[in-house]
């Protein structure tokens, strides 16, 4: 029988669990559904050689933001950790958390602002769902989210974290799975065809894009589109990407780092409107998944860039043309720069749409800089980061310093890497102007998006006041 310890958790983990230091033994206890400060009966269920985990079993005397998760899967499913805080609760460790690691930093006296919450409530928000397949413990095929800790499927057809369009998409897709028995990929034996979906609806339209991830091609897989399409007809476009790779990503790039997708059925888009713009996104793209959030983000990076027409607006790691495009319909003038080229394809087609003068590069943000140096150095541009989690790589900022910008709006979906690099752009004399903001765009995660602005160090050279070198091309 599993062991029951009375525990005290003291700090939260980036995916959400509660740490305590040690239980009689050296090694930490990591406990799902914990609550720093909260003493708590907790069930030991993995003894691991560098850390054990353990489960919430019962409080004496619960926080007063502990709640009984709305969620039948919570405590298997790993998708949701922090459904057993209530807003309030959630709302104050992101804030702790972002605290603690600015001051870890040496950031400690910058100022945080309250948290943006999710104007959709805590459930119904995602427009993206990734799914895994796999085989149940007695070898049945499973579709559904990766549970806690391991990656074991967990069949979700009721997730509350999804939008109702994503939830009969995700139930089509199972159902159509076990009944043509499409053998789910197998990391060990590396068998198997079907190892994962991403599937996006649009808030605006309803309609769905569905990518499915095979490490190999398999004729049914035709058929599995064919199905799913016609069980769901907000179902618009099945595309097909081919990841034989080891590791869990789920998109591998080819030698060019290009998403390969080639096409199941259907059109390769659908649209989304935030705010007044309309984004085309297609398979393999990144798009915030949040549409009610991250209208009000970009809002807020527009607002805090303190543009005005005639800027000239670069916007860093821009996907599909998030703020690119906005920020172009603002001023009259932004470029982008993007690596992954069908993403590139999309936001020049959001350029023809929104009538926005904006233009794409298809590059590295590393490489790219040196090239636009040319064209932006000396205008004051201004500017918007939003990297991946890893945040900036070493000697882009050094590069976008050197574009002697007016303003960088830096966007993240990592605290950590924020930290590092506000500090890094601290030591070169950049300074954190106003609060950094906080936006909930993954409720009841540990998830949380930022804002935060820099302005240059005093003395910099005024821009001169000639304008960008255009090169618009679409
Ligand atoms: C967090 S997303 C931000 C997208 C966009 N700002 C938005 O709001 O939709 C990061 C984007 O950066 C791209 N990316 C990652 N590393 C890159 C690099 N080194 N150079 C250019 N683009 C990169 C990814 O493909 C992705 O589209």
């Amino acid at each position: 029988m599993a062991r029951i310890v009375e525990v005290q958790p003291d700090r939260w983990l980036p995916r959400g669990e509660a740490l305590c230091k040690g239980v009689g033994e050296q090694r930490p206890l990591v406990v799902w559904s914990g609550i720093p400060g909260e003493s708590a009966k907790v069930r030991l269920v993995h003894m691991g050689q560098n850390q054990i985990r353990g489960e919430w079993v019962s409080s004496a005397s619960p926080s007063p933001h502990r709640v009984e998760p709305p969620c039948e899967k919570y405590y298997r499913c790993g998708g949701c950790p922090w459904m057993h805080l209530d807003a309030e609760g959630q709302a104050d460790a992101r804030r702790g958390r972002v605290a603690a690691l600015l001051a870890r930093s040496g950031l400690g006296s910058l100022q945080i602002g309250a948290l943006q919450p999710c104007p959709d409530g805590l459930q119904g928000y995602r427009h993206v769902v990734k799914v895994g397949f796999g085989r149940s413990d007695m070898g049945r095929i499973r579709v559904g989210a990766w549970s806690r800790g391991s990656r074991e499927i967990v069949p979700i057809p009721g997730c509350l974290a999804a939008t109702e369009v994503l939830r009969r998409t995700m139930m089509s897709l199972a159902h159509h799975t076990i009944r043509l028995g499409i053998e789910p990929y197998d990391p060990k034996t590396r068998r198997g065809t079907l190892r994962s979906a991403v599937l996006r609806a649009s808030r605006t339209s309803g309609e769905v894009l569905v990518t499915l991830v095979a490490a190999q091609r398999n004729r049914q897989l035709a058929e599995l589109a064919e199905e799913v399409a016609r069980g769901v007809n907000q179902v618009v476009g099945v595309w097909l990407h081919l990841n034989a790779g080891p590791g869990n990503a789920i998109f591998q790039r080819d030698g060019d780092g290009v998403v390969g997708v080639s096409a199941l059925g259907g059109k390769d888009w659908i649209e989304e409107r935030l705010n007044d713009c309309t984004y085309r996104i297609g398979p393999g793209d990144f798009f915030q998944t949040n549409p009610s959030v991250a209208e009000i983000l970009y809002q807020r990076v527009l607002e805090r860039l303190e543009l005005v027409e005639g800027d000239a607006v670069l916007d860093l790691y821009c996907g599909v043309g998030g703020l690119a495009l906005p920020a172009a319909l603002r001023t009259g003038f932004a470029v982008g720069v993007e690596e992954i080229e069908g993403a590139v394809d999309r936001a020049r087609e959001g350029a023809r749409i929104n009538r926005a003068p904006a233009e794409f590069v298809c590059d590295g943000v590393m490489t790219a800089l040196p090239d636009l140096q040319g064209r932006l150095g000396s205008v004051g541009a201004k500017v918007v980061v939003d990297p991946a989690r890893r945040g900036l790589e070493e000697g882009v900022f050094e590069r976008i310093v050197g574009l002697a910008p007016a303003r960088i709006a830096y966007v993240s979906c990592n605290p950590e890497a924020l930290a590092r690099d506000l500090a890094m752009a601290a030591r070169m004399g950049w300074r954190v102007d106003g609060p950094i903001e906080l936006f909930d765009m993954f409720p009841n995660t540990a998830h949380v998006e930022l804002l935060a602005v820099l302005v240059p160090p005093a003395g910099q050279p005024e821009p001169s006041r000639r304008g960008p070198k255009r090169k618009l091309v679409r």
